[in-house]
């Protein structure tokens, strides 16, 4: 039995916001009862170190028998905090935040939510756990019925996970409408009358029906406008905040990442390469990769509070997934490569208390990469960048 930390209330509905509550059905309070979440203010920096909310333990997924989209990923998410997947398009970030929430079957692996093994859960099971798994999609347009109303739409889930009646599904949408700046009387509209940014929030109202306590948002903005992106994810951000929600941030975009993230995992060929605290990972990456990625943040670069870096431009492509690399699956990309890495797949390990990283010669090792740099037979002062171009990273 998990220990209920001080100052929390005792009341199961307690995560369940208190605008929301007069609709609750009681098999939601049912619910609760079985496995209470207290409601608390998040903490920043989060502690990793309370039980997960979400864990993925050996998750992998194979399309056509062949692409390893995601390959054995062990990944813990701690509750009230903004986890965000970075990496550069194609190295699995929207398998992995799908098959976290089960509407990507994993070939392999397990995932533990709320305590739950949800991996072999029936459909009806998967039902239930989906009320409290949502997901804000990239492309607000494709992912609502041009034909239904938005109120419909909005309340859609919320029918069908935690059956509540049409007149007060109606109702939480009109209030969800509210809540994420547009207006409830914009319920009885169609999707094609609303702008990118209204479509956006539309998708969170909809992700947020069914009060969910986890939410795994892939790319929620990079379709968006600059201008109404910051909008978009200061909604986002409040919401967060105010209902304590747990999210998973999918996004390329590191000047996003830095403003609504709690911590940083950074994926590349299906695999996490780093897991850092936010603030840890800005002021200074340790895998080569994230190196990479930060150095190419033109926003970054420009801030005077950044630390300066050289940026690094990564060659070559990124290998296909159907056959990955031996070793290190970023040797043929790599700066600090060496035979070492070539045969020996370094394993995610932790450096730093909350702190992983998946390389044989990560940033804090200088005297590592040295002596990497000696057995390449090359100066190390060369190679702290790379200068042979032909890829930029997104
Ligand atoms: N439905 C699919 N069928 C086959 N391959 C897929 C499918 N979806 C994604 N992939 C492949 O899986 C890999 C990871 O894709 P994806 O998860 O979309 O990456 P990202 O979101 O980081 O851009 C890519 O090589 C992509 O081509
Ligand atoms: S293990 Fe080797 S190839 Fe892989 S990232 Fe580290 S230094 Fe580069
Ligand atoms: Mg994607």
């Amino acid at each position: 039995m998990r220990v209920r930390p001080s100052g929390v209330r005792d009341h199961p509905d307690t995560r369940v916001p208190r605008s929301f509550r007069f609709w609750t059905p009681g098999c939601v309070l049912a619910r609760r009862a079985d496995h209470p979440s207290p409601r608390r203010e998040p903490e920043h920096p989060v502690n990793t170190r309370r039980p997960p909310l979400l864990s993925a333990s050996g998750l992998s997924v194979t399309y056509g028998g062949s692409v390893t989209a995601v390959c054995e990923v062990d990944l813990e998410v701690a509750e009230g905090e903004t986890l965000a997947l970075v990496g550069e398009s194609g190295c699995g970030k929207s398998t992995l935040g799908r098959a976290l929430l089960r509407l990507e079957p994993a070939s392999a692996g397990t995932i533990t939510f709320a305590g739950t093994d949800i991996s072999r859960l029936s459909r009806a099971g998967l039902r239930l756990a989906r009320a409290d798994m949502q997901m804000v999609f990239q492309d607000p347009m494709g992912s609502l019925n041009p034909r239904r109303s938005i109120g419909a739409i909005i309340a859609e889930p919320l029918r069908q996970t935690r059956g509540v009646s049409v007149a007060d599904a109606l109702r939480r949408a009109r209030e969800l409408l509210e809540r994420v700046g547009l207006s409830a009387s914009m319920a009885d509209r169609r999707p094609h009358e609303f702008s990118g940014g209204q479509r956006q929030r539309i998708g969170i109202a909809r992700a947020l029906a069914s009060s969910p306590r986890f939410i795994v948002a892939d790319e929620p903005v990079s379709a968006l406008d600059v201008s109404v992106q910051a909008q978009v994810i200061n909604l986002l951000g409040d919401l967060t905040r105010q209902e304590n929600l747990t999210m998973v941030f999918i996004s390329h975009d590191l000047g996003v990442v830095r403003h609504v993230a709690t911590r940083v995992a950074v994926m590349y060929l299906g695999q996490i390469v780093e897991i850092a605290d936010r603030d840890d990972f800005f002021a200074g990456p340790e895998h080569p990769y994230s190196e990479a990625l930060l150095s190419a943040v033109p926003a970054l670069r420009g801030d005077p509070s950044e630390v300066v870096r050289e940026r690094i431009v990564l060659r070559g492509e990124l290998p296909n997934p159907a056959a990955p690399p031996a070793g290190c699956r970023f040797n043929t990309r790599c700066a600090y490569a060496t035979d070492l890495c070539l045969t020996e797949t370094p394993a995610l390990r932790e450096i730093t208390e909350g702190r992983m990283v998946r390389c044989h010669f990560p940033a804090s090792d200088p005297d590592g990469r040295a002596v990497a740099a000696v057995d390449r037979d090359e100066d190390p002062i060369e190679h702290t960048a790379i200068s042979s171009p032909t890829k930029e990273i997104a």
